[in-house]
């Protein structure tokens, strides 16, 4: 059978992570990339030993080699990244957020339905193996009725007005590049919520939030509590409360490999659940079960909900009067 031939769009950091995942599975192989200069695509093809190299995202999509492309730009540059490469036939694997707001996210998902070709966004998460035992544990009771989740991701990064992390025209923000975490990891587990409520502290030089509380709240009592900060850290944790019981996610919550079951009057159970080569793996695989059986989407982050969460982040960020320039620009 012929492996699936990856293109990486971008050579930034996340994009050398991806490599290696490809490069660590057997159904992948990674045969082309395009940065937006020719040095810096041979620079990252000699490192990943990759074949065809392309000073131009146009020549990647373009390429009838390729069979799937990983967009790996900063979040304001996926949209027409992924209208590029939805046009020339190319499945695609995004990162996250998919777009900076719902109604870009709507565009490109209406166009891969429209083309029949797949579409997902990268939330490496959702495929880790710990989360997928947390997740199975909860849905076969072992904690009861779950309750309430308590997710956190929270880091202090170096303030740069330039950085990716702080400038409005790269996407900047604690919401779209932290809090989505939490919030994917919260709608796992207790789906979409019947409403939510939000406070930021938005940076007063660059007006990006930096400090986030998040309340999701379901009609029948159950609630999730979420905090994303770029200025502050905190134990990148999470918590699965049920009515007997939790889940303790330890370290990196994003992607684990040790989970604590924690039942009333028993010993707390340690379980180590390691991740396959670097974690990212195990979305590549994903995508490949999917291609393989011919479906357009995962069932696993279905796109669907990547646009509701986009809505949920489009309605907090303007309750706090943030906009991306874009939309400040009416577009
Ligand atoms: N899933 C995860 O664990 C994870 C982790 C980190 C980041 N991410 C996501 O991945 C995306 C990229 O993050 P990153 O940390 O890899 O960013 P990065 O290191 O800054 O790399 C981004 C790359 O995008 C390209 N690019 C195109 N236009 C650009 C512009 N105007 N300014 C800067 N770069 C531009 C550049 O590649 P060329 O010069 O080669 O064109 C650059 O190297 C973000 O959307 C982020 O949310 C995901």
């Amino acid at each position: 059978m012929q492996k699936i031939r990856w293109g990486i769009l971008a050579t930034g950091g996340i994009a050398g992570k991806l490599a290696q995942a490809l490069a660590d599975c057997d159904d992948a192989a990674l045969v082309a990339v395009a940065s937006r200069t020719q040095a810096r695509a041979d620079e990252f093809g000699d490192q990943w030993k990759i074949d065809r190299r392309y000073g131009s995202y146009e020549a990647l999509a373009a390429d009838p080699a390729v069979d799937v492309v990983y967009i790996a730009t900063p979040h304001p540059f996926h949209y027409e990244n992924m209208l590029l490469c939805l046009n020339a036939g190319k499945h695609v694997l995004c990162e996250k957020p998919l777009t900076l707001d719902a109604k870009q996210a709507q565009a490109c998902i209406n166009l891969a339905r429209r083309k029949r070709l797949f579409l997902m966004e990268a939330v490496w998460t959702r495929f880790n193996p710990a989360i997928r035992q947390a997740l199975q544990w909860a849905q076969a009771g072992a904690i009861g009725t779950v309750r309430l989740i308590k997710a956190d991701f929270c880091i202090n990064a170096p303030f740069n007005t330039t950085s990716r992390l702080y400038a409005p025209e790269l996407g900047g923000g604690a919401l779209l590049d932290l809090g989505i975490y939490p919030l994917t990891f919260a709608t796992l587990f207790l789906g979409l919520p019947d409403s939510f409520t939000s406070t930021a502290h938005l940076n007063t030089i660059t007006g990006v939030d930096e400090l986030v509380a998040m309340t999701l709240n379901y009609n029948d009592g159950r609630l999730a509590q979420l905090a994303a900060s770029s200025r502050v850290s905190l134990p990148i944790e999470a918590v699965i409360v049920g009515s007997e019981g939790s889940i303790k996610v330890h370290e990196l919550f994003i992607r684990p490999d040790r989970l604590s079951l924690h039942k009333p009057g028993k010993p707390v159970e340690v379980h180590e659940l390691p991740f396959r080569s670097n974690g990212y793996i195990h979305e590549v695989e994903e995508v490949h079960k999917c291609l393989r059986a011919g479906r357009l989407e995962s069932e696993v982050m279905p796109l669907d909900e990547t646009l509701a969460l986009m809505k949920v982040m489009d309605v907090m960020r303007h309750s706090w009067g943030f906009k991306y320039p874009h939309e400040l620009a009416g577009l």
